[in-house]
């Protein structure tokens, strides 16, 4: 650092390096002096407008910005916007829904996918509980992903199904409640060989003599295969709507299906009710609709 400065007149601050290095005084650019004000106004309107001062609980929890910001607000306005423009662009899909019947739209292939599409989150709240995701089924719970109906697989009946509920009926020991504990043995061995494709057997022809007397037929059909469907079981195939173990396939038909006494159901009777949902879901009318074209596609529409 020189003592001695040989550019008195240029502002500079007698700091020189290195025989010439000044450090000068000038003032900094206007630009940047503005700027910098302009920052300051910033920070003020900004601390004013948003909530930015942190505050205690019992003041607070902070200062609130005259703007009434804050990110939930601003989450659903975003939300907002985005719902309508959903709506917008969905609003001739959810009219068709509306207006067309269930058997419409099934064979309209865009409007199908787009009901099965929006059903998904539906299907999720309101029967996955009980029919498990997918409609895959829940021990007691129908499974909805195959082609065996208990009220029948078609667009209107899946509807009707889904509407007004379901509730089977079976009565216990036989439509008249007279067949004794041999005979139920009898018969149970007589439902397992049907469902095994040997209802012919031999060995279970006292079991089919007591599928008879019981009157059986009336709601299984006369080889174990309901003539309509009216909520009985098929009784010569592979699903179990219940249980394929044979205690449980046994206690079915000793104690019934939805038995009930006094308002009561009776010990051990099978309790199967499918609740009405023409109350329950919100835009029934067209839920309903989407519900059904959903299940019905899920395998085993007919
Ligand atoms: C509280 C449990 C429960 C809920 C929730 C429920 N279900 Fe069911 N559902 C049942 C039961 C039990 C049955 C069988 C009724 C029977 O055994 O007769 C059934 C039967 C059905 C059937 C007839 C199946 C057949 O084989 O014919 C359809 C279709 C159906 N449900 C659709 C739905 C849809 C769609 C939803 C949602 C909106 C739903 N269920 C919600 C319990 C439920
Ligand atoms: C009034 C009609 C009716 C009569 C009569 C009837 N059932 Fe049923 N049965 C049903 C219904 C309905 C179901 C299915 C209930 C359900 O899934 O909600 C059923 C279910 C069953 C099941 C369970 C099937 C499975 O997949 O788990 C068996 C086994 C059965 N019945 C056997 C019989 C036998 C044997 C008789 C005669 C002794 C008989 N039923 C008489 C209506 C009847």
């Amino acid at each position: 650092m020189a003592h001695h400065n040989p550019w008195p007149d240029e502002g500079n601050t007698g700091h020189i390096w290195d025989e010439d290095i000044r450090e000068l005084d000038n003032p900094p650019p206007l630009w940047w002096m503005l700027s910098f004000y302009a920052g300051f106004i910033m920070i003020v309107f900004y601390a004013l407008y948003y909530p930015t001062i942190p505050l205690t609980d019992e003041l607070g929890g902070s200062t609130k910005g005259v703007a009434g910001w804050t990110q939930i607000n601003e989450y659903n306005d975003d939300f907002k916007v985005l719902n309508d423009w959903r709506d917008a662009k969905f609003a001739d899909k959810e009219e068709k829904l509306a207006s067309m019947s269930v058997a419409e739209i099934i064979k309209d292939e865009e409007l199908k996918s787009y009901a099965v599409a929006t059903s998904k989150v539906l299907f999720g709240d309101y029967c996955a509980a009980c029919h498990g995701a997918g409609g895959a089924g829940n021990p007691n719970f129908p499974v909805l992903a195959d082609d065996d109906w208990l009220w029948g697989g078609n667009i209107n009946q899946i509807k009707a199904s889904i509407s007004n509920g379901r509730i089977g009926n079976m009565p216990a020991r036989g439509m008249m409640g007279n067949l004794t504990d041999e005979e139920i043995d009898q018969v149970t061995d007589y439902v397992i060989a049907l469902s095994e494709g040997k209802g012919g057997d031999a060995s279970v022809a006292a079991g089919k003599a007591v599928y008879a007397k019981g009157m059986c037929l009336a709601c299984h059909g006369p080889a174990g295969k309901p003539l309509a469907p009216a909520g009985a079981a098929n009784l010569t195939d592979q699903v179990w709507r219940f249980s394929s173990d044979r205690a449980e396939i046994r206690n079915v038909i000793a104690n019934g299906v939805n038995v009930k006494k006094n308002g009561q159901y009776v010990e051990g009777t099978r309790q199967a009710v499918m609740p009405a949902f023409k109350e329950r879901l919100p835009d029934a009318e067209v839920n309903i609709k989407r519900l059904a074209v959903y299940v019905h596609a899920l395998g085993g529409g007919q």
